[in-house]
């Protein structure tokens, strides 16, 4: 059974949203991500004139935890712009796969408050490149 709240990292996605910089597409995206040992990081996308160094959300968040030396995870939760589901883009999967087990760490995807839907990382991006690949 998974040990930790779903519905509070879903919430605490929705108040990363508030953060989001997105001015040329207008498509704001909020993530929360928990650590093994429990902490939350939050993530907004950052947009750029340039486009090209915009930051997707879900990387926001895993940079702010590693940065701080936090390198175990358990799940994400991701907020769209839309009441949809948004399924991170293929960069972010990989940034995901750099840190997390792809059987264990868990994304949900958000549609609203009242739904979403849980999947795991291997699900979103199976046989990934990885570390493994370098051993
Ligand atoms: N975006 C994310 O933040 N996460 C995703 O998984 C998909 C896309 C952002 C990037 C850009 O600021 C906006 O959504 C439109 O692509």
């Amino acid at each position: 059974m998974q040990e930790w709240d779903a519905r509070k990292l879903v919430e605490e996605a929705y108040a990363a949203r508030a953060y989001a910089y997105a001015p040329y597409s207008g498509f704001c995206v909020g993530a929360a991500l928990l650590s093994a040992d429990g902490r939350v990081y939050r993530g907004c996308n950052i947009e750029n004139a340039a486009f090209s160094p915009t930051n997707c959300a879900e990387r926001t968040a895993f940079f702010k935890a590693v940065s701080e030396g936090v390198k175990e995870f358990a799940a994400i939760a991701i907020v769209g712009g839309k009441e949809a589901y948004l399924a991170p883009c293929g960069v972010c999967r990989q940034v995901m796969a750099e840190f997390c087990d792809p059987e264990r760490f868990s994304v949900i995807l958000v549609k609203n408050r009242a739904e979403y839907k849980i999947v795991s990382l291997g699900a979103l991006l199976p046989e990934a490149f990885s570390k493994q690949d370098f051993s």
